[in-house]
């Protein structure tokens, strides 16, 4: 195993669409491909718990991540491919995590405490679960089950890192240096691909493109991208096009010059979209192809994350071992 570790979770809340693949899951692909590391990729179907009552919704969702990283390129032998819940070792550690976690520090979670502000002063633990509140305790769990060094998350994730680091540290205080302390990746701002109405591609915000809906679907996204009210004819900045910014995610150098070409020349925001569109379809048609058939083929899907689960329980059953031996909770004789 190498030193460098590389771990990311993905919440099954939803249908991955466009900003996830050029913000987290085609890097993550491209990076697990370099040999100087080893990566762990998981669905974080425990976290999805937080907000799901709709047991269907969570069983597709799981299904549908676990398809678009397959039909995306992940390699499933060489990396550690697994469903959180498929790992009883992680909520184990959790419980253990649990002892060495401030309260405090979980008060000041950003979305522990957007939670209470949306109640106001009438009942501030209104619809607050402690899944909810102790939330990072897991997040720190499935990180340091694993002794991961590298943890590419969004902005909004790297309080969670912080914490994590912060409570791996009480830990090695008092039992030595059991935890590896991992560091917050920041995905690269350039990734944030913007939505269809220019905020950050987000399902909260209602502005996705789907990743493989069909063409049709596809294409009826692409053209309710907002764009300005230039005639065609008319010169067309690129600079702030979210069209153009879509775009670059995903054309090669040449592309991405005659492009800018074209609309500072005049060409009409139709013709770029349909541009836009063939490009997006042509790119993700191989991938769709795949993807169809995993999700046809869910017993294939279990199969595969068995095998990784089987592989990652390994190495957490070990580290697991070390760490209860180090609290006092090993063998007796
Ligand atoms: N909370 C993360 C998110 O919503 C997902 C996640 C769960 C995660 N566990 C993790 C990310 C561990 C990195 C490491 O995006």
């Amino acid at each position: 195993m190498n030193s460098k570790k590389i771990l990311t979770g993905i919440t099954t809340t939803g249908t991955p669409h466009l900003g996830n693949y050029v913000g987290a899951i085609r890097p993550a692909i491209a990076s697990s491909e370099e040999q100087d590391h080893d990566s762990f990729f998981f669905l974080a179907d425990y976290h999805a718990l937080i907000k799901s009552r709709d047991s269907e919704r969570l069983r597709q969702s799981c299904l549908e991540v676990a398809a678009t990283w397959i039909a995306s390129g992940l390699d499933i032998d060489h990396t550690y491919f697994y469903r959180q819940s498929d790992i009883p070792e992680i909520l184990e550690l959790n419980w253990i995590l649990s002892n060495f976690t401030a309260k405090g520090l979980m008060n000041r979670a950003h979305a522990y405490k957007a939670a209470v502000d949306e109640n106001e002063k009438v009942d501030p633990d209104k619809g607050i679960t402690m899944g909810l509140f102790s939330y990072p305790v897991l997040m720190a769990a499935d990180i340091l089950m694993f002794n991961a060094t590298h943890v590419p998350v969004g902005q909004d994730q790297i309080q969670h890192i912080e914490m994590t680091r912060d409570i791996a540290q009480r830990f090695n205080h008092h039992y030595g240096e059991i935890f590896t302390i991992p560091e917050g990746v920041i995905d690269n701002e350039s990734s944030i691909l913007p939505g269809l109405d220019g905020r950050k591609m987000s399902k909260s915000y209602g502005n996705i493109i789907p990743l493989f809906c069909d063409s049709k679907t596809l294409r009826k996204h692409v053209m309710k991208i907002k764009t300005n009210s230039l005639e065609p004819g008319e010169p067309k900045s690129t600079d702030d096009s979210l069209l153009f910014d879509i775009y670059k995610s995903f054309a090669s150098e040449p592309q991405i010059n005659s492009m800018k070409k074209s609309l500072e020349e005049g060409m009409s925001w139709g013709d770029a979209k349909n541009e836009l569109y063939e490009l997006l379809d042509g790119q993700l048609s191989n991938h769709r192809l795949k993807y169809d058939e995993l999700i046809g083929d869910p017993s294939y899907l279990d199969k595969v994350l068995q095998q990784g689960a089987e592989r990652a329980r390994e190495v957490a059953k070990s580290n697991l071992d070390e760490i209860k031996s180090a609290i006092g909770l090993s063998s007796l004789s």
